[in-house]
C-alpha cells in the first residue's frame, strides 16, 4: 500500500466526470489500497478516486473509525473499530428528503460548511468482485458521505451544495481559497 497525495482545489481533475470501471482486476485491488492508505493517514471518512488523480467511478469509506472504538483482547488497549466500505460504480437510485448538516473535504483543508444532502438514499454498486450490491442509508454520517463522494466522480463538490452562500464564500477565503467558480455543467471527458 502507497499512500498518494491528495489533490486540492484547483485541480481540474477534480471538474471531470469520471469513468466507469469495467476491469476488476489486481490494478483494482492496487488503487482501492492506495484509496484506504491515503484516506486512514489523512484522517478522512470518505476519498473517490479522483482526489488521488485516477479518473474512475471508485470511492472508499470508513465513518466508524474516527469515533468508535473496542477492546482489544490481547492488549487489552482501546483500538479503532474499522469498517472499511468499497463502493465501485455507484448509482444513487432512491434518494428522498433533505438535511443540511456541516462537512469538510480533503481537497478542501481547513473548510468546513453547510451542505445540504438527501436524507435517505439507496445506492447500488458493485464491490471488489464485480458483484452487484444494493446498500441503504439514512440521516447519518455514512448517507452524507456517500453522496459527497459520489459527487466526485461526477465533478461536483461540496462548495456546489451549499445552504449558505455568503457564509461559505467567507469560510473560504479565510482557507485561502479565495473566489470559488462553481460551474454549472462539469466538464465531460470521454
Ligand atoms: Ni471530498
Amino acid at each position: 500500500m502507497t499512500k498518494q497525495q491528495i489533490v486540492q482545489y484547483g485541480d481540474p481533475g477534480l471538474r471531470k466526470v469520471t469513468s466507469r470501471v469495467l476491469k476488476f482486476d489486481k490494478s483494482l485491488r492496487k488503487l482501492i489500497e492506495d484509496m484506504f492508505e491515503t484516506m486512514y493517514a489523512s484522517d478522512g471518512v470518505g476519498l473517490a478516486a479522483p482526489q488521488i488523480s485516477v479518473s474512475k467511478r471508485v470511492l472508499v469509506l470508513d465513518v466508524d473509525y474516527p469515533s468508535k472504538r473496542y477492546i482489544d483482547e490481547q492488549t487489552k488497549k482501546e483500538v479503532p473499530s474499522y469498517t472499511p466500505i468499497v463502493l465501485i460504480n455507484p448509482v444513487l437510485i432512491h434518494k428522498e428528503g433533505q438535511i443540511i448538516s456541516k462537512e469538510g473535504c480533503l481537497s478542501f483543508p481547513n473548510v468546513v460548511i453547510d451542505v445540504i444532502r438527501f436524507k435517505k438514499i439507496i445506492v447500488r454498486y458493485q464491490d471488489l468482485l464485480g458483484k452487484e450490491r444494493k446498500l441503504t442509508a439514512e440521516d447519518d454520517l455514512l448517507c452524507r458521505c456517500i453522496q459527497h463522494e459520489i459527487d466526485h466522480l461526477d465533478g461536483k463538490l461540496f462548495v456546489d451544495k451549499t445552504a449558505d452562500e455568503v457564509q461559505m464564500k467567507k469560510i473560504l477565503e479565510e482557507a485561502g481559497f479565495g473566489n470559488i467558480i462553481s460551474p454549472a455543467s462539469p466538464i465531460m471527458i470521454g
